[in-house]
């Protein structure tokens, strides 16, 4: 049995075959139509959502299965005091996998000590969120063809945003991809990540403060929201909340094919006239994260032997 606890945990090799399995099912959803006829899936969202949870639930039931779960801390017996452990260790008695979203960093992992059936990690606090990582990777999939020679821009909040941290764990390991970190000082990529990650790697990468600087030299540009609700005070929030907001006129100098990303909610950070031009990716980006969860679903549930 395996587990999806970041997106490190797959090698290339089984991201790219998620990735053709995710592909197949745009193609022929008929075929998978009943693959998890009798099998259920369990949502433990700790923390709100809208795209991740409701595209799990989607995922599994064009899969042919069933969804149980909470979608609030306060409608589950964490509100008495129960633990992370002993409740992945009940719901595993009635579910064959589990998404936890939490938000304490390593709240899944702790589930998965417990757990018997598969624990994916659905977010935990400012850490990882390896399935956003997947729907980002077949969205750069589907619009690049490739993943290597790419010049990636990542916007906004980089210091909490763990979707941006684990999108470039993911793309650190393809060929002469180059990141361009646009953020103010305060909200920077942290230095574990520079350290641990993009030096390790040897990925070539660049801080700024302005995306207009950078924007003709992008082949990705993926905006992020500043969450309030990672920040210790309102001060510090009202300080950054918008500071980047991408509009028409600073795509002017943009190039003809870049993809414009962002994992979604948005507040202010983009603007809605930006919607309607054809390098606006994300509400597609939204739609691949349920296929690529059904893909993900499939696959950890054929690993763990219940498919
Ligand atoms: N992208 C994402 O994780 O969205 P939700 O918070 O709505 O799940």
């Amino acid at each position: 049995m395996r587990h999806l606890l970041d997106t490190t945990d797959l090698s290339l090799k089984e991201i790219d075959d998620m990735i053709a399995t995710a592909m197949d099912i745009i193609e022929n959803k008929e075929k998978y139509a009943h693959i998890c006829d009798g099998k259920k899936l369990a949502t433990l969202f700790f923390e709100p959502s809208t795209r991740t949870r409701l595209s799990f639930e989607a995922a599994m039931m064009e899969l042919g299965g069933n969804v149980i779960g909470f979608s609030e801390a306060g409608s589950s017996s964490a509100s008495k005091g129960e633990s992370v452990e002993d409740t992945a260790m009940m719901v595993s008695c009635y579910a064959d996998i589990i998404a936890m979203r939490h938000p304490l960093e390593g709240a899944p992992r702790v589930a998965s000590f417990r757990s018997t059936v598969p624990i994916i990690n659905a977010g935990d606090g400012g850490h990882s969120h390896p399935t956003q990582t997947l729907t980002d990777l077949l969205t750069i999939y589907r619009e690049k063809g490739s993943f290597d020679n790419l010049t990636i821009g990542l916007c906004g909040d980089l210091k909490f945003g763990r979707t941006v941290h684990s999108l470039i764990k993911a793309m650190c390991r393809y060929n002469n991809v180059k990141f361009v970190l646009i953020s103010p000082k305060e909200l920077a990529v942290p230095d574990y990540i520079k350290s641990d990650v993009l030096d390790k790697n040897g990925n070539a990468y660049k801080e700024v403060e302005s995306m207009e600087e950078v924007m003709s030299e992008l082949d990705i540009l993926y905006m992020t929201r500043i969450q309030r609700e990672r920040f210790f005070s309102e001060d510090e929030y009202l300080k950054h909340k918008d500071a980047f907001v991408l509009n028409l006129d600073k795509l002017k100098d943009a190039k003809k094919d870049l993809t414009i990303m962002h994992p979604l909610p948005r507040v202010n950070e983009i603007a809605t006239e930006v919607d309607d031009d054809p390098r606006a990716k994300y509400f597609v980006q939204a739609l691949n994260g349920k296929y690529i969860r059904m893909a993900l679903i499939k696959t950890l549930l054929e690993w763990g032997g219940a498919l």
